[in-house]
């Protein structure tokens, strides 16, 4: 794991620098601080030129993945004989992650001008933003800057006076987790239910409406004009070797100042609960979650593990969506895993049999032996459909509903064992339910 390069300070703001500023949603506050200088800088150089820098950076896909960025889009096509589109995966659904729709409220034009030079760089002219619908906020303050930015000549034609055309489209999706899963989501914005595509074709061969297409998460576009303007190696200069760049975790739970803290991927949980001001009233940390529930738990021992894609794998887990949900003593393990089968349940799309059918058995079960009435074969069983479930699906969230399952069977089996013939006591709902 190579050490952070970063020579100044590593928690100056970059994503996040303008958040605090007075309206800092308006283009005119945007405009003071930077913005839509990146956009001028990217439209004076050829696409080739800005796919290059932006591979040169290594900035990695935020929406959860951490595929490289300027390799997905030197995927799309060069030739124009068939529109071009950019998709915008703004859907934010998985639990516990709360940082693209801060961005979109709190500067939306970043991600407006990082919207411009990525369509530019894919030779693309209509770019697609999916936001959830559960947030009309948000969807109105995009529309706001929107209009702004059509009217300060940064969208529409011939933008300041390049040549080159843009038109963007906000849509509200109806809130299924399943839509933020890129191919869900363009059958979702074609107007179908949002249900997984078979890959191949990847979207940059067959896309949205069939043409090529790429689908960025909203903090990874929105770091593509602060690229531009700092260009690739000062980029690196922060994060580490092969995940550079700046990121925004968010931290909820028991903490005492629960938010979104920018810092350099490669952080520690250690270093965020410094920042967040500790644990909240002084309750030790039970577990927590690197990247959202569909990424498997880590415990205390796990406080100096570097958070950046290989430093979270190596430790046994992924980054997800850098949402760090933490526990403390209090919570019942078993419950708490409960709860997010639950979601997945709910939110399993239907479409292939062993996510459909496993989320419902092993709810089933979760909630059998969280109300006292569990056997000790309930967690060799849950563990049987979670190995006929993992791999076995046709999309990732089957993969990560079982997550939180096996992690907390492999942390904290006891746990589970008591509520099951030993007495069976159910999880006390007053305990559970207070620290929800
Ligand atoms: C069930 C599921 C839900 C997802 N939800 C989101 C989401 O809300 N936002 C997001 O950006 N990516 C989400 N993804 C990942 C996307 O499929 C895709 O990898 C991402 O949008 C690509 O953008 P990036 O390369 O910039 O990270 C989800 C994936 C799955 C399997
Ligand atoms: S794994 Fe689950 S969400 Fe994905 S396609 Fe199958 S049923 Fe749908």
């Amino acid at each position: 794991m190579a050490e952070p390069t970063s020579q100044v300070d590593p928690l100056t703001p970059v994503l996040t620098k303008r958040w605090l500023s007075p309206r800092s949603w308006t283009l005119q506050t945007y405009e003071q601080l930077e913005g839509y200088t990146a956009l001028r800088k990217a439209l004076a150089g050829t696409p080739e030129q800005l796919v290059q820098l932006v591979k040169d950076s290594g900035l990695r896909g935020r929406g959860g993945a951490g595929f490289p960025a300027g390799v997905k889009w030197s995927f799309m096509p060069a030739n124009e004989d068939r529109p071009h589109y950019l998709v915008i995966n703004a859907d934010e659904g998985e639990p516990g992650t709360c940082k693209d729709i801060p961005l979109m409220m709190a500067d939306p034009h970043s991600l407006i001008e990082g919207c411009v030079i990525a369509a530019y760089a894919m030779r693309s002219h209509h770019c697609f933003i999916y936001v959830r619908g559960e947030v009309p906020h948000c969807i109105r303050r995009l529309n706001g800057a929107i209009r702004e930015a059509y009217q300060a000549g940064y969208l529409g034609t011939n933008i300041l006076g390049s040549g080159y055309d843009l038109e963007i489209t906000v849509h509200a999706g109806a809130g299924a987790y399943i839509c933020g899963e890129e191919t869900a989501l363009l059958d979702s914005l074609e107007g179908r239910r949002g249900q997984p595509r078979l890959k191949p074709p990847f979207p940059a061969a067959s896309g949205l409406y069939a043409a090529p297409t790429t689908v960025n998460n909203v903090e990874t576009i929105a770091s593509v004009p602060f690229i531009v303007n700092g260009g690739s190696d000062w980029f690196r200069t922060m994060g580490t070797e092969r995940s550079p760049g700046p990121k925004i975790f968010s931290l909820s739970g028991h903490v005492e100042r629960p938010g979104q803290y920018e810092a350099p991927l490669g952080t520690t949980l250690r270093a965020l609960l410094d920042l967040a001001g500790g644990m909240k009233d002084g309750i030790p940390l039970k577990f927590w979650t690197p990247g959202g529930s569909s990424t498997p738990l880590f415990t205390a021992e796990h406080l100096d593990v570097p958070l950046d894609f290989e430093g979270a794998v190596e430790a046994g887990s992924m980054l997800g969506t850098t949402a760090l949900m933490v526990f403390n003593e209090t919570v019942s393990v078993p419950w708490a895993v409960m709860k997010w089968t639950e979601f997945y349940e709910h939110e399993s799309c239907g479409k292939c049999t062993p996510c459909r059918e496993g989320t419902y058995w092993l709810a089933g079960i979760l909630q059998r032996m969280v109300a006292g009435r569990g056997t000790e074969s309930d967690i060799e069983t849950m563990l049987d459909i979670c190995d006929n479930v993992l791999g076995r699906s046709f999309c990732a969230l089957a993969d990560g509903a079982v997550s939180p399952i096996v992690s907390g069977i492999k942390y904290f089996r006891d746990e589970f064992l008591a509520l099951c013939d030993r007495g069976a006591q159910a999880v006390n709902p007053a305990l559970a339910g207070a620290n929800a």
